[in-house]
């Protein structure tokens, strides 16, 4: 099934109808999640493959084996892809599943269940340029047209999976409510990578002893990541993926979206961030010093008000 040129439209939103179907769409909110399931949860472009490489490592001990033999998608299935069925059937315990969904979409599957959550945001610059550049590579998606246009749908929420702001704004303003509920960013991953290993193992609950975190952080890096087939979506069909225009494993850098927006798109974005994302209590480290490694800016949103309006 390819279904390349396919757009899904569901629940307001479109998805790839390659990897989607309204079918596979409704199994997904209907999902019996168990208790001991680890559901990775992420818009596009977040870190969703380096938490899923991450959770992958904590769960072997650090031992690379089975990140080096089973693709990602099959580690950690896509809970909405129309493939996972199977995938998901055939996981041992404790299962590690993926998904791009709003929390609106999975809030009745995930009521009462002790899952744990682990939502990965980023920086929504760095995210809208790492996802037109996959636009580029990726037959399943819309032409991208210029960088203009898709900044303009990437502001709209009219690009695949829906948008950015309602993604970040659902799953935070659950932190909280949902007792299992953590929440990583990019940012954190790349300032500190050991440290947000030793995080996601505690709440995980599978502490690990020194050399076996040193080893997590050996093959979560972005140079043994990238040298990975089981990660790096080399083994997707070039009629898929076409690899001549450009690489899954791209750049990995905190604040790459200096290279591409102009200024002027700059302060669009920060207006519209300003309009969608009200000032308080949850704090975004997006920019980093990287040579001082000590954060020059952070964004804080409230995500007290966000309930208080969703309601
Ligand atoms: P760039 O396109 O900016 O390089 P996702 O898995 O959610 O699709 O996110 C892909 C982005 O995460 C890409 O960003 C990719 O390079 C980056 N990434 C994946 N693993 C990484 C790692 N170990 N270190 C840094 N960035 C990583």
């Amino acid at each position: 099934m390819s279904r390349l040129e396919v757009a899904e439209a569901f629940g307001g939103i479109t998805f790839p109808g390659h990897l989607h179907t309204q079918e596979s769409l409704q199994l997904a909110l209907k999902f019996p999640f168990q208790d001991t399931d680890v559901l990775i949860v992420s818009y596009p472009k977040s870190g969703t493959t380096w938490m899923q490489q991450i959770v992958t490592l904590i769960t072997s001990r650090g031992d690379p084996r089975v990140s080096q033999t089973a693709p990602n998608w099959a580690r950690a299935p896509w809970l909405e892809h129309h493939y996972s069925a199977a995938l998901l059937d055939a996981l041992s315990q404790p299962r590690m599943i993926t998904t791009h969904l709003p929390h609106r979409m999975l809030a009745e599957a995930l009521r009462g269940a002790k899952t744990k959550v682990i939502y990965v945001s980023r920086n929504p610059k760095d995210v809208l340029v790492s996802f037109y550049h996959f636009h580029k590579m990726a037959n399943f998606l819309p032409d991208a047209g210029s960088f203009q246009e898709f900044f303009n749908t990437f502001l709209d929420g009219t690009v695949h999976f829906g948008s950015w702001f309602d993604h970040v704004k659902g799953w935070t303003s659950q932190l909280g409510a949902m007792p299992n509920l953590l929440h990583v960013t990019y940012e954190e991953l790349s300032m500190d990578l050991k440290g947000s290993i030793v995080k996601v193992s505690s709440f995980l609950q599978r502490p690990l002893v020194e050399d076996e975190v040193n080893s997590c952080v050996r093959y979560c890096s972005f140079s043994s990541m990238k040298d990975n087939q089981m990660i790096n979506c080399s083994l997707v069909p070039p009629e898929i993926l076409d690899h001549s225009k450009g690489a899954f494993m791209r750049r990995g850098k905190v604040g790459d979206w200096r290279n591409t927006l102009t200024d002027e798109q700059n302060e669009r974005f920060e207006s519209v961030l300003a309009e969608k994302l009200p000032v308080c209590s949850l704090e975004f480290v997006w920019q980093l010093d990287i040579e001082q490694h000590r954060d020059t800016k952070s964004y804080r949103t409230k995500v007290s008000a966000w309930s208080a309006r969703q309601e």
